[in-house]
């Protein structure tokens, strides 16, 4: 293909470097080689002339800024699985599909999650800390001590792909597992999970809850003072979704008081500018937003964000459209 007559796309971070040269054969690209993260302003004049936006979820489409794309963008494609980064409806207002790149990152961000499990009830953090800043005085048989993972009973808010990923391997500590969603799953995706239809009488059997479903208007700050009241005293919440599904000041009160034991949080709200008050909390284990943060899951990812692209500009349907 000529320059000419292949699809202008625009490239809005620096991704891994064989997805680029991938797109560098199909694409006339522009890529954006010092990673910075666009504004809105930033990220218009970024695409000018594209027909094709290759985004992630630093930027934010929100309505006012898909009004103000350029007119040749047809597709905005999200090197994510979340997009609650983009305005959906306001991009099928304007005729622009949206896709994202579930399935890829399920085995990552479930692994991520079993780590916040056991960072956080083990005391990965405060442990950590005593070893790095010669704290660590000698054995005792009184502690500092964690929380027992192996046969506990753990809640997972949202039973999608990644929920059930993390399932399974909870079931590898003999933890009895029970969720709560929409909608009650098939026996097969069960697979033994007791169903909790009422969000209160989940909460109640979370001795763990693990926050895996997605940011939406239905979601967001759904975990505040009232729903982390109706959790067992002394659990412990793990949250490797989005950060705005928790409350901060109602999370970090629970903290303090003792009504959670610890928390393991991979996502905040506004990260990476973080509520302050995190960074000196003991009992708190904290990641920069790793779920999907592995080599082979961040190829994986580009290329699934490239496959929708391809199938996008030779006229088939893209496999991962994202509906309003
Ligand atoms: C996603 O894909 O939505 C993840 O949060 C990125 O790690």
């Amino acid at each position: 293909m000529t320059t000419s007559s292949r699809p202008k796309l625009a490239v809005t971070r620096l991704l891994p470097d064989r997805v680029e040269a991938r797109i560098r054969e199909t694409y006339d690209a522009r890529f954006n080689p010092d990673d910075t993260i666009f504004d809105a302003d930033g990220l218009i004049a970024h695409a000018a002339g594209a027909e094709g936006l290759l985004a992630c979820p630093t930027d934010k489409l929100n309505a006012e800024t898909i009004s103000s794309l350029p007119e040749s963008v047809r597709i905005i494609a999200t090197f994510s699985v979340g997009y609650d980064h983009i305005d959906v409806k306001a991009a099928a207002a304007r005729g622009i599909a949206v896709t994202n790149t579930p399935d890829v990152l399920t085995d990552a961000t479930a692994d991520i999650t079993m780590l916040l499990i056991l960072g956080a009830a083990r005391g990965a953090s405060w442990g950590d800390r005593m070893v790095r800043e010669g704290r660590w005085s000698a054995w005792k048989p009184t502690g500092p001590l964690g929380v027992e993972v192996t046969g506990k009973r753990l809640g997972i808010l949202g039973m999608g792909r990644i929920g059930r990923a993390v399932a399974k391997r909870a079931r590898g500590f003999d933890m009895e597992i029970h969720y709560h969603g929409r909608n009650r799953l098939s026996p097969d995706l069960e697979d033994g999970a007791i169903y909790q239809s009422d969000l209160e009488d989940f909460l109640a059997q979370c001795e763990f809850l693990s926050i895996n479903c997605a940011s939406t208007p239905e979601t967001r700050g759904l975990i505040d003072a009232k729903t982390i009241a109706a959790l067992p005293d002394g659990a412990i919440l793990v949250n490797s979704a989005r950060g705005d599904i928790v409350d901060d000041d109602a999370l970090i009160a629970a903290l303090r008081s003792g009504k959670l034991a610890a928390a393991g949080l991979d996502v905040f709200r506004g990260e990476p500018d973080i509520d302050p008050r995190y960074r000196g909390m003991e009992n708190v284990f904290l990641l920069p937003h790793l779920g999907s943060a592995t080599k082979e899951t961040r190829a994986a990812m580009g290329h699934r964000a490239v496959d929708n692209l391809d199938a996008f500009f030779a006229g088939r349907g893209p496999g991962d459209v994202v509906k309003p």
